[in-house]
Parts: C-alpha cells; structure tokens; sequence
C-alpha cells in the first residue's frame, strides 16, 4: 500500500461491508496472479476532488495500483460534475474515447459517479448510449463501489445505482493525491435550494459528520504529515456536528491539535457567516486569512430571484465585520453573469459591488440553465452574447481590483508552504500562504511540504513572485 494511504479507526455499518468486499475483490486479483491498474478522472469542485480520493482508496484496498493514463487501466472510474452543461459535456466526451479501450481490451471496467449521474436521465442515457460502462453510482453510493466491481468482475448484471437517500459513510479509505495538502469533509449536501443550483438536487440534504470523527481523521492527517487542512462542505459553514458544535467550535478544536499545519474551509454561504466563525479566523493563528464568500449578484432583485436569502446590504455589513476583525483577510467570491431576467442595471450593481468589497479573486461563470431547476424554467434567458460581453467587463474589473489586493503583499516576507515545482521552469516552486494567488520563487524541489518564509518582490496579476529568506 502507498504512504498516502489512510484508513480511518471508526468504521460504520454501512462502510464494513463494503471494505469486506474489497478484499474479495483483491482476493480475486491475487489468486489470478495479478496487481491490476486503476485510473480515476474527476471533474468539477473540491468536493469531487476529495470523493475521487476515497475512490482511490478503495481501489488500493481492492488491490489495485495506480496507473498513469486510463488505456493502462484495467479499472476506469470517472467522476463527474454537473454543475454547468459545459462539465456534463466534457465528461460525456471523456467517456466517448473510452470506448476505443474497451474495444481493445473487454476486462476493462469503467464506472461513472458523480453528480451529473446522480440525475434519472443522465444514468439513463449512459445506459442506453453507452453499452461499454460497467455501472454508474451516485454521490450517496460511492461506499458501493467495491460491490459493483465485484459483480462486474465475476459476470454480473450492468448497474445503474440511484440511492433512495443519502446516508454517511463512515471510515472510507483514503489514497490521497497530496502528502502535505489534505481536504477534510466535515458535511454533505445542501439545504439552500439556490434557483440556479443542481447541487441539492444531485448531493441531497445536508448531513454533519460527528465531530469525533472529524478530529480523529484531522488528527491522522496531521500525524501523516498534513499541513494545510480544507474543511469541506457545500455548505461548510452550516456545520451542524451536535451538542451546538458549529464550524467555529470545530475549528476552534482542531486548531487546539497539536502540529505545524494550517486550516481553511470552504464554501461558506452568506446566511451562515456568523460573528463566530469571524472571531475564528481573527483568533486562531492556524486559521487561514482567507474568506471564500460567494456573493453571485449584487442586485437585490436577482439574489431574490435566485433564493440566496441575503441582500446586498446584509452582505456587505458582513464584509464590514470581517474586515474590521481581519484586517489582513483576503476575500473571495463566486459571481453569475447573465442569470435569468438580468438587466443592465443589475448587472451595473454586481460591477459596484466588486469595487466596493475589493475581492482578491472571483471566480464567475455565465449562467447554464439545469433542467429541474426553477430558473431554468424562468423567462427572460440572457442571450449569450449578452452575458459573454458582461462578463468580458467583469474579468477586467477583477483582474484589476485582484492586481491591486496583491500589491500589499510586495515588500512583506510571508510563511508559505511550498507546493510543488512550477509547472514552466523546474528550479522554480510554487506556494501558498493568505494570498489566494500562487507565490513563486527559486528553490530546491526538497523543500516541498515544508514552512518557508518568502520575501515578496514582486506581483503579476495572476501570481506572486518573491526569493527564499
Ligand atoms: N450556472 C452557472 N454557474 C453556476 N453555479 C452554480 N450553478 C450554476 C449555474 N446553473 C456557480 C455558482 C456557485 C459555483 C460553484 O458555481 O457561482 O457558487
Ligand atoms: Fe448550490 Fe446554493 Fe447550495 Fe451553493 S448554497 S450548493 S449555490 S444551492
């Protein structure tokens, strides 16, 4: 087994019997002779990220080792998004050319999970349209999986697997892709009903993990060698772990662990962003000064619209608090261009309202309508042109307002964890630290996973640059 692979202590009724098959199915491996091959493709948020790592953990248990392309794999799992048309359509592609490997070599196995499969009829259509998937399984049935590769191993039925409800699976295995780097669930799914949003639809209701169980797996991970910790959720700040433990508790105790590491979480929603959580960040030296706060509008009639449960005031009254307990902070957002109904005033008011909070960053997206959802049946659709022109408008705004937000980093020495090498120049590493953009600076590769301190010297929109102190 790899040095990235942990299994948890606590291990509930609905993981244990799947672990127990995933022995079978490396007993089945093992008695052949063979150490099989998995590739996973994940698309979409961090969530998945974290999903396709437990994925991967329970390949490794299955017996399987990892491969570097998906035409080595005798195990191909993807897993896929549904967040807009355009994550569905690029994993439909994906797994249109797996079709040539499994033309070539019929005991391959592939397996779709995931978001966009969690829907009816994107199972459906996987079903019907593509005969050479082995099985689909939904974001609830992820646990499933060693079953469904068992029966597929030993002749079984195709499955399509859609859950009746969504349970927690306690104690999954993890291979992680990253020793230093580690993403920590702490919740699943989502209440919020945002009009625009699949993610309720396709993730189910929010469920809280213990919080036991969460310091026990944070302190494995640090132990492991864990340095920078993202507690995640769709809703992470709406953590709800038991006997009033809110994510400012959570974090309060997982700050008290022992180690050197760092802790962010993400993805807060506006409603939830309590005085709590905010008295976290400005206490708690371990705590990331970096708020991920999706504002998606600044227009009171669209966030209305969209059922987000804020306005404008509200929200920048919490950015007023945050800014006055962390000077330092660093404040992100997600932001919807072109949502049903948008005008060029609303439009205007999500302009002002980038210039007014000074986001470091914003990631925006132009509006993709999600069958099932009520703004997919809304009148008023923005014709393309119009969003991608607003949203050419905004990128300039960001990219400037961003440029300026790094400029108060230049001349400081930071303490940042080295990353990896930069993917152009192979003497060059690549960090983090509160900036939300990269730092880069010279340096050896054996450096990575550890604490340095950078001096700043320089800042380009979409990086820092600095030199080893
Ligand atoms: N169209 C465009 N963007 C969307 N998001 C969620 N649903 C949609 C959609 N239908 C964006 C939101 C969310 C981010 C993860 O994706 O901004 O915060
Ligand atoms: Fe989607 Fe809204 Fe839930 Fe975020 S809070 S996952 S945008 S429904």
């Amino acid at each position: 087994m790899t040095d990235n692979f942990i299994q948890s202590k606590i291990i509930d009724d609905v993981t244990a019997p799947q672990l127990a098959k995933a022995e079978a199915v490396a007993s089945l491996h093992q008695k052949n002779g063979v150490t099989p091959k998995y590739f996973i493709q994940t698309f979409g948020c961090q969530q998945n990220e974290a999903d396709s790592e437990r994925l991967a953990g329970l390949c490794t248990m299955m017996g399987y080792e990892p491969a570097s392309s998906p035409a080595e794999a005798k195990l191909i799992l993807c897993n896929t998004c549904a967040v807009r048309e355009h994550a569905e359509k690029k994993a439909l592609s994906i797994i249109g050319q797996y079709k040539h490997i499994k033309d070539a070599d019929p005991s391959v196995i592939i397996g779709v999970g995931g978001c966009m499969v969690t829907q009816q009829a994107r199972a459906d259509k996987l079903k019907m349209s593509y005969p050479y998937v082995s099985f689909t399984f939904d974001t609830g049935a992820i646990h499933t999986v060693p079953t469904l590769v068992y029966e597929a191993l030993t002749g079984g039925k195709r499955r399509f697997v859609l859950s009746d409800e969504w349970k927690i699976s306690e104690g999954l295995p993890i291979t992680r892709s990253s020793r230093h780097q580690a993403w920590l669930s702490i919740m699943y799914g989502c209440n919020n009903f945002c009009s625009y949003c699949i993610v309720p639809y396709v993730r189910g209701r929010e469920r809280s993990r213990k919080a036991e169980d969460i310091i026990e797996e944070a302190r494995q991970l640090i132990a492991g060698g864990a340095k920078d910790i993202t507690l995640l959720g769709q809703n992470v700040n709406s953590y709800k772990g038991g006997d009033g433990c809110d994510i400012a508790e959570l974090m309060h105790r997982i700050c008290a662990l022992d180690g050197d590491f760092r802790l962010r979480f993400m993805t807060s929603h506006p409603k939830d962003a309590s005085d709590r959580l905010i008295e976290a960040m400005a206490s708690e030296e371990k705590i990331v000064k970096h708020f991920h706060l999706p504002v998606q509008s600044g227009s009171d009639r669209i966030l209305a619209e969209m059922n987000r449960k804020y306005t404008r005031d509200s929200y920048l009254e919490k950015i007023a608090k945050l800014k006055a307990a962390v000077p330092d902070v660093s404040i992100t957002s997600d932001i919807i261009v072109g949502f049903p109904g948008e005008t060029d005033e609303d439009f205007e008011d999500t302009l002002s309202m980038m210039s007014e909070v000074r986001y470091d960053m914003v990631f925006s997206f132009i509006y993709s309508p999600r069958s099932g959802t009520p703004a997919a049946k809304m009148e008023n659709q923005i014709p393309r042109e119009v969003s991608s022109a607003r949203m050419e408008r905004l990128l300039a705004l960001g990219d400037g307002i961003s440029k300026e937000r790094n400029q108060r980093f230049v001349g400081r020495t930071l303490r940042v964890l080295v990353e990896d090498v930069s993917k152009y120049d192979s003497t060059t590493l690549t960090g983090r630290g509160n900036p939300v953009r990269p730092i880069h600076f010279k340096g050896d590769k054996s450096l990575i996973g550890q604490f340095v301190n950078v001096k700043i010297t320089g800042n380009e929109t979409f990086c820092l640059n600095g030199e080893l102190v």
